[in-house]
């Protein structure tokens, strides 16, 4: 498919907090029409003030009008909001791209309607713009392809959803390294017991541990951390003196209690 093609697509982002501005603005960059892009969020003052810094004012919409006018839904809110969103009653197989943790593509068509899921999770916003992100697919569908080719993401299909799980706590790794070296034994011992299990991982953290930025690691990590995620809780595993291995398998958890939450 050509970005001609791709770009006559008008996509809405419901949740345009860190992960969605970020993905907006990289279409932006990209040459997506800035018509053909809508987003939604929850009211914070403080969204309000990163969209008009971003000049993206003309693409708020409603989370009603959105899923009415889209023919792909983003999906980027907080696993926690989704259910209080409601069902999406999408009458198509409107593409539907989520972007959550825990959330699995059951639950995903439950909700919207939707029989064409496409679940990513990706590194975080910052690898995003800086077309630098990796990241784990579920599901298939030729325009997700695109739109992951167009935004520079670097991204492994797996094909079986409970290793979603490990993807997860992959996306965490370029913070979670700014705390413990990616070539550190400890390091080097989870990346082994982790990889036991699912392979790819090995790869990936290989990937990620070249993501760790030189300076600013705080706010890095902040970017990094939704509220009550599976990055906040592999931090919280190391704030209590866990190792790494068994801060990673708290963060497999948070992922599968995300997923039970969220209903
Ligand atoms: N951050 C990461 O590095 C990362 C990496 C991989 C995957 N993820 C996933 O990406 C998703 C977003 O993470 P994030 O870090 O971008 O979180 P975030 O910064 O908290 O953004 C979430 C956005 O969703 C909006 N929202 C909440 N409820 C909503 C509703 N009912 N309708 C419309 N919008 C709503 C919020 O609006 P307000 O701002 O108004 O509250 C906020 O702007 C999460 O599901 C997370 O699991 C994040």
């Amino acid at each position: 498919m050509s970005n001609e093609e791709l770009f006559k697509n008008q996509i809405g982002v419901v949740g345009a907090g860190r992960i969605g501005r970020a993905l907006i603005l990289k279409l932006l960059e990209k040459g997506y029409p800035y018509d053909n892009i809508k987003l939604t969020y929850n009211g914070s003052i403080f969204t309000f003030s990163d969209i008009s810094d971003n000049n993206l004012i003309d693409m708020i919409s409603s989370n009603a009008e959105i899923v009415k006018i889209s023919s792909i839904l983003i999906l980027s809110v907080p696993p926690q909001s989704f259910k209080s969103i409601g069902n999406f009653n999408l009458t198509d197989d409107t593409l539907v791209i989520s972007f959550m943790a825990g959330i699995n593509s059951e639950t995903i068509k439950e909700q919207t309607g939707s029989d064409n899921v496409v679940r990513i999770i990706p590194t975080g916003p910052d690898t995003i713009r800086d077309s630098k992100a990796i990241a784990g697919v579920y599901g298939r569908d030729s325009r997700a392809c695109e739109l992951f080719k167009l935004l520079d993401i670097d991204y492994c299909l797996v094909d079986d959803e409970e290793k979603m799980d490990y993807i997860a706590i992959a996306g965490c790794l370029p913070a979670i390294f700014c705390r413990v070296a990616p070539d550190s034994d400890e390091a080097k011992e989870a990346i082994d017991r982790i990889s036991e299990d699912f392979p790819e991982f090995r790869e990936i953290a290989c990937k990620c541990g070249k993501l760790v930025p030189d300076d600013n690691k705080d706010e890095f990590i902040s970017r990094f951390t939704t509220p009550g995620g599976v990055t906040q809780a592999i931090l919280n595993g190391l704030n209590m003196g866990k190792s790494l291995y068994d801060s990673l398998l708290m963060g497999i958890e948070r992922n599968r209690e995300l997923s039970d939450e969220s209903w």
